[in-house]
């Protein structure tokens, strides 16, 4: 016997049950998003490597280490394996020019993929729930995605989520503290890992988020102190809306975050027990991005929400699984030919059907009618197709009717619909 293949490991199959869960929060997320003004976008899971080169930055540890990226021979293109939707949703805005007739608010959803090492909370294939408000700069709209985050996890039921804030600046006043980081860095550089060491010419800002040396930058300057005014004022506002919207947060001037383009507010959502990969949700604000990929000059701010990390904090024991209206017990081969065109009819009526066309004995098919959860059974066997009636039992009050055949679907559906 040949050996099982199994799934690629970080990429998981989502069970019906879990799938089921999924659905909903999907569907909870959604309207939630489309409350506040995001309509849908898809973008293909596959793009040219050079847009996450450009958009997240050479030196990131998703651009260096983590992305599926190969060369297409065919087409002579380097391509690459979606590691995040923001870089995606801002070149389909560009190249169809979304924004010609003003601002515009997306939402995105779909599996994304970084070659990490696989933990719990932390997998090669994930999804996301991202959502990007392109061509608005004003600080209310910080506000307000962060607001509608903290509804929403309230209405999932997610619980005692921190939300932790900082202000990356500008290109203003990015290059002082660009120095100063450098200043404290240099001291330190020998004991420093060779990545680290290495990003200190290139991209320094990226060694504070170092896995390795981390924990070394605790006394590290801190963007917060370098901003310029309309930085400072910028996140002064922010702070100001959140209080003023019954928002907790905390300022956390260490957050960096893994990816270039950021500018001025960054947030992620945070989940005190959720060891390393405790950060539900995150995002910030981007004003030089669509500008980088091409466009023109335009601010953007947005989020991604971790779909794994989101439903595992969610209680999942309310959800019932979906159940069969009918479940049809057709005993012998002239029954199950009887109920093909009956099922048929049925389920064209918008009647949840469940059957499973073996013939076998009333005793076997009411052992798998009760498995199902069926509201009712409906049983054919021969003697019932003789005497051209069936019986309707009600499964929970054990009740049975009898229904002639001539008048079978009509009375099924008076019967049935509304009563699921
Ligand atoms: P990110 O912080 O790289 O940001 O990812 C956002 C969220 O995706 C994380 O907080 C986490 O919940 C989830 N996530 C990331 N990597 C993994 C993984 N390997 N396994 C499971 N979950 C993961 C972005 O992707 C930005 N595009 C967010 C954004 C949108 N910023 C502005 N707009």
């Amino acid at each position: 016997m040949s050996a099982n293949i199994q799934a690629v490991r970080g990429m998981n199959d989502i069970l019906p049950d879990e799938a089921a869960w999924w659905r909903h929060f999907e569907a909870t997320v959604e309207a939630w998003l489309e409350r506040y003004g995001y309509r849908n976008i898809r973008m293909p899971l596959v793009e040219h490597t050079q847009l996450f080169r450009r958009a997240i930055g050479e030196v990131t540890d998703i651009v260096e280490k983590e992305m599926y990226s190969w060369r297409d021979e065919l087409n002579g293109e380097d391509l690459t394996l979606r590691p995040e939707g923001t870089a995606s949703c801002v070149r389909a805005a560009i190249e169809h020019n979304l924004l010609y007739d003003g601002p515009k608010r997306l939402w995105y959803a779909g599996p994304m993929y970084r070659h990490e090492r696989p933990q719990k909370g932390r997998y090669r294939q994930f999804y996301q729930i991202g959502a990007e408000a392109l061509g608005l700069d004003h600080p209310h709209v910080d506000i307000e995605i962060l607001v509608m985050l903290h509804g929403l996890f309230t209405r999932l039921g997610i619980k005692d989520l921190g939300l932790q804030i900082n202000s990356l600046g500008d290109s203003a006043c990015r290059g002082a503290y660009r120095d100063a980081l450098k200043n404290y860095l240099q001291a330190k550089l020998p004991t420093l890992c060779a990545d680290c060491r290495r990003r200190y010419e290139t991209n320094p800002l990226r060694v504070l988020d170092c896995k390795v040396d981390a924990d070394k930058f605790g006394d590290s300057p801190v963007m917060l102190d370098y901003l310029c005014g309309p930085c400072k004022i910028h996140f002064q506002t922010v702070e100001e809306g959140l209080k003023k919207l019954g928002v907790p947060f905390e300022v956390n001037p260490r957050l960096v975050r893994g990816l270039d383009y950021y500018t001025r507010t960054t947030f992620e959502f945070v989940m005190g027990h959720m060891g390393a990969q405790n950060t539900v949700a995150a995002g910030g604000r981007y004003d030089g991005l669509v500008k980088e990929i091409g466009g023109p000059a335009t601010a953007g701010i947005g989020f991604a929400l971790g779909v794994e990390r989101a439903i595992s904090l969610m209680d999942t024991t309310a959800l019932q699984p979906p159940r069969p209206q009918l479940y049809i017990a057709a005993l012998g081969e002239a029954a199950v030919d009887f109920v093909l065109p009956l099922i048929h009819g049925l389920r064209s009526s918008g009647i949840r059907v469940e059957t499973d066309y073996t013939g076998a004995s009333l005793k076997s098919q009411m052992k798998k009618a009760d498995k199902s959860g069926a509201g009712h059974t409906l049983i054919v066997g021969e003697q019932e197709l003789k005497d051209e009636k069936t019986v309707l039992r009600n499964m929970q009050t054990k009740e049975q009717v009898s229904i002639s055949l001539s008048s079978l679907v009509e009375e099924l559906k008076i019967k049935l619909v509304g009563n699921g």
